[in-house]
């Protein structure tokens, strides 16, 4: 049989698909914007055939109608992070959260969450019969090799990634078409905070160096004042419009990068339509599963990495806290540890977390003690360097009265007072600024 042959035999109505599910089953959905908008609201909309169907993924895009109220007898959600359409459900405890790495999410699937069925979304196939998992490889690949069922939405919107972003129409078990936009994600709004930020990072960054950056406008507005630089590279988690502007303009060539020179690596991309005709069949992005691409061990290989990535509260020993408001899960760990430690090790590898300094002016993000009942998601050990819009402090090996001080030194000046009150208690000090 040729692949064509199989393809056809293998395309069913969304009804048929969904029936492919059974109860009781663990299903993964390939996330962020890779998460198939008409397969998922063909299993939702089937859900009388099932009871009890675990759902499992990381970022959610679209409304998670598994989560609501009335769906409980059918669908349970386990979130490998948490998003604005799943928290609700994870707070009041009608869905589930697992604390993982994102590196290990494919070693989840072997070891601990064995995996019934893959929901992904692919590119049309190629004249051999293979589609690509285009903006999603991180887990979505493990998941597909994993399961015991791959059922794929089929969609011309999808990009043709290159890497190892492949499968064989006869690694498929079950294929829907449907043409339809992918997710997008608009370009953040960079105010002035985010502008100062951005311009403090950017002093942390050399010529030659490889960046992860994560989402947002503090990564943006990072991206916005490195125009000046030259020959950097990228080796991120995933990355956004503001890495094809640069790259445009000649900033970011690869060709400085110890690993995969004169390559642009990535597990997951977000971003607008620019982004996704940029990686369409474009040999100098290469998309891999995360347990490559934000392995530790993989990264601390890349000399001159730089990582950025944002949180929530920083305690004044240099405990950070990402992913929770005191015990509401509002993200999850995502590859902020992963590279973190793995720029620890490289050399010269440096890890940023880039905050404002305050809520909407309401509350200082530097805090004496994290709130009650926080999860923390980067440790004191592990910690580089914390950036506001008041500066820079610079944490590894300093002691925690000098941890202390530094940060107090970029806290918002209204909460300065406060601090330095809890810091001379705490070290018998009579610091002042
Ligand atoms: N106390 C109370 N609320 C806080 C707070 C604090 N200390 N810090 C932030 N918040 C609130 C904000 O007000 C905002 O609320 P809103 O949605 O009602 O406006 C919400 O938390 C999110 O904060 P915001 O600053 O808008 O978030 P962001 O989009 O810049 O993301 C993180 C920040 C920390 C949530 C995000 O970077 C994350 O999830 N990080 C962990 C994972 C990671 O780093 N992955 C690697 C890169 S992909």
């Amino acid at each position: 049989m040729t692949w064509k042959e199989e393809y056809k035999n293998k395309l069913k109505t969304f009804k048929e698909a969904a029936d492919l599910i059974k109860s009781n089953d663990r299903v993964v959905f390939e996330h962020a914007a890779g998460e198939p908008k008409s397969l998922v609201d063909a299993i939702v909309a089937n859900k009388d055939a099932y009871e009890n169907v675990e759902i499992v993924h990381m970022v959610p895009m679209g409304d998670a109608k598994y989560c609501d109220e009335d769906m409980s007898k059918h669908f349970r959600h386990n979130s490998l992070f948490v998003g604005s359409s799943t928290k609700k459900a994870v707070s009041e405890a009608r869905a589930d959260f697992t604390p993982t790495f994102f590196y290990q999410v494919p070693r989840l699937f072997r070891e601990s969450l064995p995996v019934d069925v893959a929901i992904v979304q692919v590119s049309k196939p190629d004249e051999h019969g293979y589609v690509s998992l285009g903006v999603s490889v991180d887990y979505t690949k493990a998941a597909c090799q994993l399961a015991k069922t791959v059922i794929a939405q089929v969609n011309k919107y999808m990009p043709r990634t290159l890497g190892e972003s492949f499968l064989h129409v006869s690694e498929i078990d079950c294929f829907v078409e449907c043409d339809e936009p992918i997710y997008e994600l608009p370009n953040p709004k960079i105010g002035e905070i985010e502008r100062e930020i951005g311009k403090y990072c950017a002093s942390l960054i050399n010529d030659g160096d490889t960046l992860q950056l994560g989402i947002g406008a503090i990564p943006d507005a990072v991206l916005s004042f490195l125009t000046e630089k030259k020959d950097l590279g990228i080796h991120s988690e995933m990355f956004s419009d503001g890495v094809v502007d640069l790259y445009n303009k000649g900033v970011i060539n690869n060709k400085k990068k110890t690993t995969n020179k004169g390559k642009m690596v990535a597990a997951f991309l977000m971003g607008t339509r620019k982004l996704y005709d940029f990686v369409d069949d474009n040999p100098e992005v290469i998309m891999m599963p995360v347990d490559y691409v934000n392995n530790p061990v993989v990264i601390m290989q890349e000399d001159n990495i730089v990582s950025i990535n944002s949180c929530i509260q920083v305690d004044l020993m240099g405990q950070v806290v990402s992913e929770s408001i005191g015990e509401t899960q509002i993200s999850g760990v995502g590859g902020q540890v992963d590279f973190v430690r793995g720029a620890s090790m490289a050399k010269n590898g440096r890890s940023i977390i880039a905050m404002p300094s305050t809520v909407k002016g309401k509350f200082s993000k530097i805090v004496p003690v994290i709130d009650e009942k926080a999860a923390v998601t980067t440790s004191r050990c592990d910690v580089d360097y914390i950036v506001t819009e008041y500066g820079i402090a610079h944490l590894r090996g300093k002691t925690l009265r000098e941890r202390s001080k530094a940060l107090i030194a970029i806290a918002h000046p209204d909460f300065r007072d406060e601090l330095i009150k809890e810091h001379n208690k705490k070290f018998k000090d009579d610091f002042s600024l």
